[in-house]
């Protein structure tokens, strides 16, 4: 009898242990905070640290000094200049208890021109980023590509200035584009692989792609700002090609394993991921809709470079493409939010999936928005992690985030999303690391600096650091290892 009541006790401690285990993050979970060279590096007051080679850049003055309603008025070397104050920054941000960093190496500060030549300069300045989060205790993981190529391989005005740029060179239209990429990676693999396990090659393709060719939203234009299915489907097939090529060149020229965990380097994609609805849940054609723009927008690309098929006449249906994949170590998820979609038919006979459109402006009236108009729904994390997961691969959540300038919403925006993380862990899948977007305010592409992503603030004169309370969440969530 007694040993009964023993063995009963002993079980009633082991359950409660184990719950406990899993109602927790990981010990290992990477902690951290995302942001992007362009969007936060310029900002020095003399204006040194500008860098007037890439195509967003070329993009941004144009349209602001012709006045072209693209884009905003703001211009990045307004940004909290981090190029300057990264060591600052990385004691700021590891003081609130991450242990990881998400940044971008900026490929036309490292390669100017076409000549093939690094810039010594830019490349010490990275080698000392890398120092310095090391001396931080934060782990990089490092993307390759974060929207921004070079001038000489992209001029970003070949569309709204035909007169004038007609013949420029046609970024991620043209196999040279993909070609010099694998280049690029497989010159930081062998710089900067003694200081970095983790990569990811190419910031959300299909923003890329579908952003620059099928992008209809005025005010936030992103280069070249031309509406032709086919480029953005010839784009996006040579950005798979681009990753592919990088992923191997990584692999191959990273051979320093610098945790010690033996392996040298863990490559992986940054995928946009949405949590697609249908307008009307009751009607068939929306629900098909909203199959569509998964298929599209979450699922494509990683069907080729995740499965190696390739789907290249979007029609559902896709063809072993070896050369493309599988190319993966892990992917990389960013999640912002939900978007409702309905069928509209056909829009380009020759691309069958194509055949919805969001609704937009969304409803914030029943919903509640963030000040970029997106709608709040943390379960959709789940929904797109579990799409991801679908692909076998371990996943870190490369971004997170919300635009909330007085911070009312961001520290439960915070735990309702972290929660969700949490369950998917729960529910077995391989969830590695949450990056929030962003550690701080910075340069919101075709939105300047309105939308503030920062759990820390700036002052555009002083470029002065200002926390956040939802910072103190993070810490608190970081501290626990769970959300309470
Ligand atoms: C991008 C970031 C951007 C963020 C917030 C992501 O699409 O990777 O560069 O600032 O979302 O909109």
């Amino acid at each position: 009898m007694k040993l009964k009541f023993t063995s009963i006790i002993l079980l009633l401690i082991f359950f409660s242990c184990s719950n406990k285990k899993v109602d927790k993050f990981p010990d290992d979970f990477a902690w951290g905070f995302a942001v992007s060279a362009f969007q936060t590096e310029m900002g020095n007051r003399n204006g040194t640290n500008n860098d007037v080679n890439s195509d967003w850049w070329v993009w941004t003055h144009y349209n602001v000094e012709n006045n072209t309603g693209r884009v905003s008025n703001d211009l990045p070397e307004d940004g909290p200049d981090m190029y300057d104050l990264y060591e600052s920054d990385f004691a700021l941000a590891k003081s609130t208890g991450i242990n990881a960093f998400r940044l971008s190496i900026e490929w036309s500060r490292i390669f100017p021109d076409a000549s093939g030549v690094p810039d010594q300069k830019a490349v010490a300045h990275y080698h000392s980023v890398f120092q310095s989060l090391k001396s931080h205790g934060l782990k990089p993981l490092v993307t390759l590509h974060h929207f921004t190529t070079p001038v000489w391989l992209h001029d970003p005005l070949w569309i709204i200035d035909k007169a004038n740029h007609g013949n420029g060179p046609r970024g991620w239209l043209e196999q040279r584009t993909v070609d010099e990429f694998v280049k690029f990676a497989e010159f930081c693999g062998k710089e900067f692989g003694g200081e970095v396990d983790l990569w990811a090659t190419i910031n959300e393709p299909m923003v890329v792609s579908i952003g620059g060719y099928l992008n209809p939203l005025p005010g936030n234009a992103f280069p070249p700002n031309e509406l032709n299915p086919e480029h953005m489907v010839a784009v996006t097939v040579n950005l798979m090609k681009a990753h592919a090529g990088a992923y191997r060149a990584l692999k191959e020229y990273d051979t320093v394993d610098v945790d010690g965990d033996g392996k040298s380097a863990i490559v992986g994609i940054v995928q946009s991921m949405t949590d697609f609805a249908p307008v009307d849940e009751n009607d068939e054609d929306d629900k098909i809709a909203a199959q569509h723009a998964s298929y599209l927008y979450n699922e494509w690309f990683l069907n080729a470079i995740a499965k190696g098929i390739l789907d290249s006449d979007l029609d559902g249906n896709g063809e072993p493409a070896p050369e493309l994949g599988p190319s993966v170590d892990y992917i990389g998820v960013n999640y912002y939010t939900r978007m409702h979609v309905y069928r509209l038919g056909q829009l380009f006979p020759y691309y069958p999936v194509i055949d919805f459109l969001p609704r937009y402006p969304e409803d914030c009236v029943t919903n509640t928005c963030t000040e970029m108009g997106y709608i709040i729904y943390a379960p959709g994390l789940y929904n797109v992690l579990k799409i991801a997961d679908g692909y076998g691969f371990p996943i870190y959540i490369t971004e997170n985030g919300i635009a909330d300038a007085n911070d009312a919403l961001r520290p439960e925006f915070l735990k309702q999303h972290l929660q969700q993380v949490l369950n998917a862990i729960k529910d077995g899948m391989d969830i590695r690391g949450y990056f929030y977007w962003s550690y701080v305010d910075n340069f919101e592409w075709g939105l300047g600096y309105s939308k503030k992503f920062g759990m820390f603030s700036f002052d555009p004169v002083t470029k002065e650091r200002f926390k956040r309370p939802s910072a103190d969440v993070y810490s608190q969530i970081i501290g626990a290892g769970k959300v309470e």
